[in-house]
């Protein structure tokens, strides 16, 4: 069956008028919220690709923090976007990069064969994923499908951090927590790519990896608190937030800026009352205090394919896992302590 026959086998099945001869594709599925062994690999029904969508074929999708609590459904304050009994979309993932199979109407921009990467809030952890167009751009000849997926989320987060909430300039001094994570080793080298003198804190088995994104400076946490040095920056990205906001502050620049990031926090509000409490605070300092929720935005997207292009910035895979394999990918990134990206090979 040709893929558009497939397509329109699926939409067909989605309408229930014909799921006979549907075409399907294995998919990660969850029906409820919950640990890592909610998940499960199952043959669904491809979905059809609709006005304005592609059909990738996906080659690799990764996963970070974000998808581990929207696949727990903690902290609830998830659900209120993605579910409040159940997780709307079935298929977790966010982050993809694979081969367009079909397009849909109204797409002329993209066409079947071209590889692509991007993010899509409808799933990626399945052999097939209907994603809007504009969610997609095309991966720098330089890089692996891989690498591709690699970068989505975790890199348009710490691009806007540094560009769009603290406005990095050549010179600056940024520090950068959690430098070794996801987001962090994208920090690093964008903080880099900026002009900006980098502090990378990190454990004592990632200072080497740190280094080598381009920092001046390593702090490892095992050996030094940052807040203890008396040294200020210009620039805080606190990815992990394993400080007081009073003591972060006290490492900031009398006009920097602070951006606490970490998502981690309570079972029910998770890192909610910590950003309420930066941002009250923010009104009453000169210091900027500047929590922010990232986007997919397709213009990042390939400003990161440049970065990408001209070696400024290339993604840390630090494990891949098989499709079958998601749910220990999860349970890995769940534990917080990922050496750059997670990335599950379809
Ligand atoms: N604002 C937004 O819209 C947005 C978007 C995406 C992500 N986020 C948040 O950003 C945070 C980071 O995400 P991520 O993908 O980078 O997480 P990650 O991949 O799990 O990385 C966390 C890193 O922090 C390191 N680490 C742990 N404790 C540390 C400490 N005390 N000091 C310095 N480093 C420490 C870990 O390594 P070791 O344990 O080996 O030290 C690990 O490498 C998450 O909380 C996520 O929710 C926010």
């Amino acid at each position: 069956m040709g893929i558009e026959q497939s397509l329109n086998a699926g939409a067909r099945r989605a309408s229930g008028t014909s799921p006979v001869g549907a075409a399907t594709m294995r998919a990660v599925v969850q029906h409820r919220y919950g640990p890592p062994s909610v998940l499960e690999v199952s043959e669904v029904g491809l979905s059809p690709t609709g006005r304005g969508n592609v059909l990738v074929r996906v080659r690799a999708a990764s996963v970070h923090p974000g998808d581990y609590f929207v696949m727990t459904g903690e902290p609830y304050v998830v659900r209120l976007a993605f579910g409040m009994r159940r997780p709307r979309h079935v298929t977790p993932g966010m982050d993809l990069a694979g081969v367009v199979e079909a397009v849909g109407e109204d797409v002329t921009a993209l066409r079947p064969g071209d590889e692509v990467f991007g993010w899509n809030t409808a799933g990626t952890l399945a052999e097939y994923a209907s994603v809007p167009a504009k969610n997609l751009v095309p991966v720098p000849a330089n890089l692996s499908v891989v690498d591709a997926a690699a970068v989505p989320t975790s890199a348009m987060t710490a691009l806007q951090a540094l560009r769009d909430i603290a406005h990095v300039r050549p010179g600056q001094t940024v520090l950068v927590t959690g430098a070794s994570g996801g987001v962090g080793s994208f920090a690093v080298q964008i903080a880099k790519a900026f002009g900006a003198e980098v502090t990378g804190v990190c454990s004592t088995r990632n200072v080497d990896l740190v280094r080598s994104l381009g920092a001046n400076h390593v702090v490892d946490y095992t050996k030094t608190d940052f807040t203890r040095t008396g040294k200020r920056y210009d620039v805080i990205l606190d990815n992990v937030e394993a400080h007081p906001l009073a003591a972060v502050r006290g490492a900031l620049a009398p006009t920097g800026t602070l951006i606490p990031n970490s998502g981690r926090g309570g079972r029910w509000l998770g890192p909610i009352s910590r950003i309420l409490k930066a941002r009250v605070l923010s009104g009453f300092t000169r210091q900027r205090l500047r929590p922010f929720t990232s986007l997919g935005k397709r213009q990042d997207l390939l400003t990161l394919a440049d970065l990408l292009t001209t070696g400024q910035v290339t993604p840390v895979i630090d494990r891949a896992y098989p499709l079958d394999e998601a749910a220990d990918a999860l349970r890995y990134v769940g534990a917080g302590h990922s050496q750059g990206k997670v990335v599950i090979t379809v």
